[in-house]
């Protein structure tokens, strides 16, 4: 990327600002710009954290609530509820402007009801469940008095070590700007200011899924070949998909804080993709460039993050304490921070809080929609799309009800709390259908016993002879473990991915009664469990389900759900073997097919494969792939190409196939990766039931950035891939692009 002078960005963005100044709201912003003072115009980028500042606790914050009061506050998050968010907005009312303020919130995956955990939901691959399950959770925090969630999480993420691989859509660029736009789609839905909608955050741009040893925080040192290739198009999707604002990241990007990124914030978001919304830094992210080395003190930083683009400050201080004295020495020109409180107010407007200041903040409506019981029905839909099979030996499942003995073992098979997962705001514990609450009510004559054997993090064996005494006297053992919900998330890095505490030994204990035993998994990430995948009968993995989550996982178990789930990242072996993806290079040296690795690139006590690929997932029936086809094995210029081919069920219940696209491009300026992810489809069939699936292939399917990071395609040959996962493909041709 070329490194446009900062002043040309700004003068770029500011062009952008420009042109749509003829509308209406770009008036009104004008007018109410034209009275405001530079105090007034730093409050509008000063974003407070709030959660104390009603109730008892208020006396303690007098000083904030009068900066509320004063105008100098453009917004808070953490504040929840009619009740709360009316209060405060009405102190923001008293202020001489009168600007309301914008109530935000981390909304992740769910607001009263709690959806699956976001990479759970990836799993499922189905973008309409997704979008509604956003739509679902803005629609519940809109009725409570937010405007604003920190979400989606769009950072691709290659290493399970990182604790956040929970909050996106793992690990692939391409499914993961499908799940971008569709939940900024969910969230925001058809148009900003409804109040049955909230403005989405891009988040956290760019490049935070690729700290430098899954460590949380940490520095990324990456080229920009990767940087354009693989991090930043889920972040395009999103802001081509209308996300209201972005939130930049801790990281540092090359050297360079992601917050005081010019490169990223100016030249590309603001100037590339003309992108017109906001940026908001992370919780202090301004602040914390003085610890990183890159500002000498927190005026420094003020300074740095505006002029590179960050326009609202999260409980940083820097912008409320430095940023008016930085304005009059000129360090930061008026037309920067004009910029920045244009793109907030524009906001507002389009919210509809001038005219309506309590719009979203509505008793009436917090009440009815927070009890609609549709929203239970989606998230156990969205929560069954979500389980992946990942082993189903002599198919176990789905169990037979009758007269069967099923003994429900495990730290997690009662727990409500961890089925949850993190992030959960107003979730209401006590009406999470725990997976032996599940289990129970859809069991029919099946017997059910249950032991616990351990504590959520199975510290202690002492319940174990009890537990395996239980499953001696069934048939079939059900083995809820995993991490509990609070092992995953921001800040939960791990260098032991394996199950937690003495959970593997619990299964070992278990294996030893020679019953059949399905385990079901819980987690944020992918664990590693070798002895679980090698000797388990069946494994269903369940991610963090959310409210409905043990109905979801009893529907599968009984067959009354055929699962579709297909794993959005890899799952490795180890974790010497992180970071590990489908979409690798090929090396000079790869291993070939007689297995031989003397001076391969391979490990010498491992295998290069993951323990499961990225699009592996298991279903009842069994789905056959043939006759494909090409609607020509040559392309030039901007044709299309179909590619077809017959899927049949070929089992014998219902079932739903995720059918995946790869390519690869086998000669080019820029090696490309053995695998890329082009397209997917879900497709249903009945038993017996064949139909023809057909991909579109265009110039763009071809194209990559080339090393001047320009997007195009290269003539030359294509290896056309399609499959049931990224290990298992079915069919293969070559297509010829030709010019
Ligand atoms: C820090 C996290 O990194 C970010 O994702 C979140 O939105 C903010 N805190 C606000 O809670």
């Amino acid at each position: 990327m070329k490194k446009l002078h900062i002043a040309a960005a700004v003068a770029a963005s500011l062009a952008v600002s420009a042109h749509a100044q003829d509308t209406q709201i770009d008036r009104k912003v004008t007018e109410l710009m034209q009275q405001m003072t530079v105090t007034e115009k730093v409050g509008q980028l000063h974003q407070l954290s709030g959660r104390q500042f009603t109730g008892p606790t208020s006396s303690n914050y007098a000083d904030k609530l009068a900066d509320i009061r004063a105008g100098k506050v453009g917004s808070m998050l953490n504040v929840t509820g009619v009740a709360d968010t009316r209060e405060i907005q009405a102190l923001a009312l008293k202020s001489r402007l009168k600007i309301p303020l914008l109530f935000s919130l981390d909304v992740i995956h769910g607001y009263k009801t709690v959806f699956p955990v976001p990479l759970g939901e990836a799993a499922s691959w189905d973008m309409e469940a997704i979008e509604l399950s956003a739509h679902i959770a803005a629609k519940e925090a809109a009725a409570a008095g937010i405007h604003w969630t920190f979400a989606p999480m769009v950072d691709v993420a290659r290493d399970p070590r990182w604790g956040r691989v929970m909050e996106g859509a793992g690990e692939d660029t391409y499914l993961g700007s499908q799940i971008a736009a569709a939940r900024v789609h969910g969230f925001q839905g058809k148009q900003l200011g409804a109040t049955d909608s909230v403005m989405a955050t891009a988040k956290h741009f760019a490049a935070y899924g690729a700290a430098i040893a899954g460590r949380d925080y940490n520095a990324v040192d990456m080229s920009e070949q990767q940087l354009h290739e693989v991090y930043l198009p889920p972040f395009k999707a999103a802001a081509d998909a209308g996300a209201a604002t972005f939130m930049n990241s801790f990281n540092t990007l090359n050297g360079i804080p992601a917050t005081g990124n010019a490169m990223l914030q100016r030249d590309i978001l603001k100037g590339a993709w003309n992108y017109k919304g906001f940026v908001v830094s992370d919780w202090a992210s301004v602040r914390e460039m003085v610890p990183h080395g890159f500002a000498a003190d927190l005026s420094d930083a003020a300074v740095k993050a505006i002029n590179a683009g960050s326009d609202m400050d999260m409980e940083g201080y820097a912008y409320s304490q430095h940023l008016e004295a930085a304005v009059k020495a000129g360090k930061v020109k008026m037309e920067v921070l004009d910029d920045a409180v244009r793109r907030v107010l524009t906001k507002k407007f389009e919210l509809g809080l001038f005219d309506e200041p309590y719009r979203y903040s509505d008793a009436a409506r917090e009440k009815a929609v927070l009890g609609d019981a549709s929203h239970r029905a989606a998230a156990l839909d969205v929560a069954q799309k979500s389980i992946v099979l990942l082993k189903n030996e002599n198919k176990l499942l789905p169990l037979s009800r009758e007269a069967k003995r099923i003994a429900v073992i495990g730290p997690l098979a009662d727990s409500q709390r961890d089925l949850e997962g993190g992030w959960v705001v107003q979730g209401e514990r006590a009406k999470v259908v725990s997976i032996v609450e599940g289990i129970r009510s859809h069991a029919g004559k099946a017997k059910i016993s249950y032991a616990q054997a351990c504590a959520p993090g199975c510290a202690s064996s002492a319940g174990f002879a009890e537990a395996v005494a239980t499953a001696s006297r069934s048939d079939i053992i059900v083995l809820a473990v995993g991490e509990t919900w609070d092992m995953s998330g921001e800040a939960k890095s791990r260098t032991d991915i394996t199950l937690p505490g003495q959970q593997e030994a619990l299964f070992n204990a278990l294996k030893a009664t020679g019953k059949p035993i399905v385990v079901v998994m819980l987690a944020g990430r992918p664990l590693v469990f070798n002895t679980i995948a090698d000797k388990a009968d069946a494994i269903v993995y369940a991610w963090f389900p959310g409210s409905e989550g043990g109905n979801a996982v009893a529907n599968v178990l009984f067959g009354d759900y055929n699962p579709s789930g297909k794993l959005p990242i890899t799952f490795p072996r180890s974790v010497g073997q992180i970071p590990l993806s489908y979409a690798q290079y090929n090396t000079g040296r790869p291993v070939l097919a007689d297995k031989n690795i003397t001076y391969r690139s391979a490990y010498i006590d491992s295998p290069n494969t993951p323990r499961y690929a990225f699009g592996h997932g298991l279903s009842y029936t069994d789905f056959k792939y043939s006759g494909l086809a090409l609607s020509s094995a040559v392309m030039a210029g901007t044709q299309k190409v179909t590619l077809s081919f017959d899927l049949a069920n070929s089992g014998k219940v219902e079932g739903t196939e995720i059918v995946q696209l790869y390519l690869r491009d086998m000669v080019s300026s820029v090696v490309r990766p053995l695998k890329e992810l082009k397209g997917f489809q879900k497709v249903r069939l009945k038993p017996g039931e064949t139909r023809r699936v057909s991909f579109t292939i265009d110039r763009d399917t071809l194209s990559f950035f080339n090393s001047q990071l320009k997007w195009g395609a290269e003539a030359g040959e294509f290896k056309l891939m399609v499959g049931s996962a990224s290990d298992d493909i079915r069919l293969e041709n070559t297509l010829q692009l030709t010019q």
